[in-house]
């Protein structure tokens, strides 16, 4: 099974969230061999649960945020223990977190033990900063998992799922190759298979659109996709589905 997750980011208000929802939801019943997830921000999560009484069950829902710790004095932070039941998924180590709040390393990995603990699959975004031929560009994108995801155990990693998004694709209009998409994807899958026996799904993320999806859709080691942009229109996200219903 694929899985498309649409990331709303800071963006929406509470009646277009609730119609952009039902929207995705009522596509999600088209392609029943899709696993389809919206992160809208985090206000309009509850209501949108209630709105939809969450069906049809290829249909789910993130959060974009979550605390390392478990409770306590953390003003403005969310605990993995008030999302569950909530969210089925999170993300966790979006380039933005990054960049903003210096989410990184074992911020990121506690993040990840705190969503485990309560049964939240953690959705781990990693990539490379910069566009380059720099032969050690995998290399180092590797390294920066293993300090992502240390201490969790082989276990644990299996219940994750990976999304690789190289940053300077990120809102650019211009996602990465999908020949280059393959191999970076095939390399990770390799090496974590090897070192972590993990055998979890990989999704890109990076400006994919209508207009990519179709070459996207076709790259097999592809597990899905994390769409920006592209989610906030109910059509172009149902076109993107689409594109990755067809190819498996
Ligand atoms: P984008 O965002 O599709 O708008 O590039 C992707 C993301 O930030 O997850």
């Amino acid at each position: 099974m694929r899985t498309i997750i649409g990331n709303w980011k800071m963006k929406t208000r509470l009646p277009e969230a609730l119609a952009l929802a039902s929207q995705v939801a009522k596509a999600a019943e088209r392609f029943p061999a899709l696993e389809i997830v919206i992160a809208p921000s985090l206000p309009w999560i509850v209501p949108i649960r209630e709105h939809l009484r969450m069906s049809p069950p290829n249909f789910a829902l993130a959060s974009q945020v979550v605390s390392g710790h478990t409770e306590g004095a953390y003003t403005g932070d969310v605990a993995a223990s008030q999302l569950q039941g909530i969210v089925e998924y999170c993300l966790v180590g979006h380039s933005e977190r990054r960049k903003y709040h210096g989410e990184q390393g074992r911020v990121v990995a506690e993040q990840m033990q705190q969503l485990l603990a309560h049964n939240i699959t953690p959705v781990l975004c990693f990539g490379e900063l910069e566009k380059s031929r720099n032969p050690h560009m995998v290399e180092q994108v590797l390294h920066g998992l293993s300090h992502d995801t240390e201490g969790l155990t082989v276990d644990q990693l299996s219940h994750c799922i990976l999304a690789y998004e190289p940053v300077w694709a990120i809102g650019t209009g211009t996602p990465a190759e999908p020949e280059y998409i393959r191999e970076v994807v095939a390399t990770v899958k390799a090496h974590l298979k090897d070192e972590k026996g993990f055998r979890g799904q990989v999704l890109y993320g990076g400006s994919v659109t209508p207009a990519n999806a179709h070459d996207l859709g076709r790259v097999h080691e592809l597990d899905g996709v994390l769409v920006g942009g592209a989610s906030l229109q109910a059509k172009d996200f149902a076109q993107i589905c689409a594109d990755f219903s067809g190819h498996v």
